[in-house]
């Protein structure tokens, strides 16, 4: 991923509607063919000229070659060999003519194609940042590197969905050169299943530590084997005992980086859905195994509204025990400085969208990078005025993109719920007296439980100031415009 030319899968890439002419590359392959028109016209306009200038600079040539080499007296010839040669001559400076100017032109046309329909997109929202892709984060970056080089730190790392946690994380480990197992708890459907993507994501042992760790990792697991991937657990696993293999695991990971003397950071992104695979006391059963481990350090991350909550009150298992990172908005001005540079290397000298986006998408990395992907669409397909391009793409995502998963949710809603929504969208306060009467949600209490299950599902959620606010600024969008386009 990253600067490196790639293609995209079209349908999953951008529903672009102005699809017709002069496409971007990456929105194309595997769909209709490249516009060959331009090079066409060229090669139409410029071969007359072009071969009546390289006839007579072919012939200069030749005429001068046969000059050279005294073939052309003449006076001398007698009148047939002098009509053979001036024939010869023609015919090879009419065939070089062709034949030359024919390729230079071919090759002149692809460069221009090229040139003129090739974009390549550089803004991936689908996954985690990749090294070339991530931006800023320096400050946050350096205190996880710090971090990472430690032993027996804990931390929790939170923020908003899209936020960009996860790209922090992973480029840190990446930056680090610290030995990084990193697991998304979500991913998981039972706890077995965490403790052996823990073991396989872990770093391949040292060479010559490897009959020693494979004779530690026998003490923890029942059934493991050497093979060319490392160590790894064999067999089937238990489903009753998930809670235990993933302690074997864990202490596992803890001996081996004591063991190899360096440290290791076990990351757990999604935390919270380990409650979901382990119960509502599985944090309390991590805090009981890992609480003496000195040689690893953790990382739990995770996006859910209720983790801060869970891994700090007073009551909580980790309880003052947790160093804690917030994972905010990047600065604007950074962020639009940053699109307009990578746009360039996508092969877009201009891309005066930046502040558009940021405001149109909101605070979330994961939104803005959408917006700015559907943007390079628009505007390498140059069909849109420029003015209008932000605008554009994020109907376009609004309504194209997303419109089943949007249409899908919206129908899954109740009816109140629906309306609490539109409130939201339109900008009225979901509770207040008017709001209820407006928009027909019955009693303020019904409007109140519509308000908390939205808030549960997390379409909706609640800023640092305690606005409620749409998770999606596309949805909103959506609700706003009761799911048809403006
Ligand atoms: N620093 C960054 N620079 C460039 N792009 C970023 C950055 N951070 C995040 N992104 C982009 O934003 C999107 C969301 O990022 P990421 O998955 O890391 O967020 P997250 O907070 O872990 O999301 P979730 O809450 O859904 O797990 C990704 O496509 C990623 O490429
Ligand atoms: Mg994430």
């Amino acid at each position: 991923m990253g600067d490196s030319p790639m293609c995209l899968d079209g349908a999953s890439v951008c529903a672009c509607e102005s699809r017709a002419s002069r496409p971007c590359h990456a929105t194309y392959m595997g769909e209709s063919p490249m516009p060959l028109d331009p090079p066409n016209r060229g090669f139409r306009v410029q071969m007359p000229r072009g071969l009546l200038r390289g006839f007579f600079t072919c012939l200069l040539f030749v005429s001068c070659h046969y000059k050279k080499k005294n073939l052309t007296p003449l006076a001398d010839l007698p009148i047939a060999t002098f009509s053979a040669n001036l024939i010869a001559t023609f015919s090879i400076a009419m065939f070089s003519a062709i034949t030359f100017n024919a390729f230079a032109i071919f090759i002149t046309s692809l460069i221009s194609d090229f040139s003129m329909t090739h974009h390549f997109n550089p803004f991936f929202f689908e996954s985690p940042a990749a090294r070339q892709a991530f931006t800023d984060r320096e400050e946050l970056a350096a205190r996880l590197v710090a971090f990472m080089r430690q032993r027996g730190r804990r931390m929790l790392v939170h923020g908003l969905r899209r936020m960009g946690k996860t790209s922090l994380i992973l480029n840190a480990g990446r930056i680090s050169k610290e030995n990084l197992v990193f697991v998304d708890v979500s991913t998981a459907t039972n706890l077995n299943e965490v403790a052996r993507n823990l073991l396989l994501a872990a770093p391949r042992e040292e060479e010559s530590l490897l009959l020693k760790l494979f004779r530690l990792a026998q003490k923890h697991f029942s059934s493991v084997t050497l093979g060319a991937g490392g160590i790894q657990l064999t067999g089937e696993l238990r489903p009753d005992e998930g809670p235990k293999n993933l302690q074997s695991v864990l202490t596992y990971l803890n001996d081996r980086a004591g063991a190899e003397d360096k440290p290791l950071t076990i990351c757990l992104d999604e935390f919270q859905d380990l409650r979901l695979l382990g119960g509502e006391r599985i944090d309390w059963q991590i805090r009981g195994i890992i609480q003496h481990f000195e040689n690893v350090n953790f990382i739990f991350a995770g996006s859910d509204y209720r983790l801060v909550k869970w891994m700090t009150e007073p009551n909580a298992a980790f309880f003052n025990q947790l160093q804690m990172m917030e994972v905010g908005p990047i600065d604007t001005s950074l962020l639009v400085k940053w699109m307009a540079g990578r746009a360039k290397i996508g092969g877009l000298a201009a891309f005066p969208f930046g502040q558009d986006i940021v405001e149109m998408a909101g605070p979330r990395t994961g939104d803005i990078i959408r917006l700015a992907m559907s943007c390079f669409e628009l505007a390498a397909a140059g069909e849109t005025p420029a003015g209008q391009v932000a605008a554009k793409a994020f109907d376009l995502v609004t309504f194209s993109e997303k419109t089943y998963e949007f249409s899908s949710r919206w129908h899954d809603c109740s009816l109140v719920q629906r309306a609490v929504l539109r409130a939201i969208a339109l900008g009225f306060a979901p509770t207040a007296a008017e709001t209820v009467r407006k928009f027909e949600l019955g009693t303020t209490s019904t409007a109140h439980s519509a308000l908390k299950t939205l808030l549960k599902r997390q379409i909706l959620t609640r800023d640092i100031e305690g606005e409620i606010k749409f998770d999606s600024p596309f949805f909103s969008h959506w609700c706003a415009t009761q799911g048809a386009r403006p």
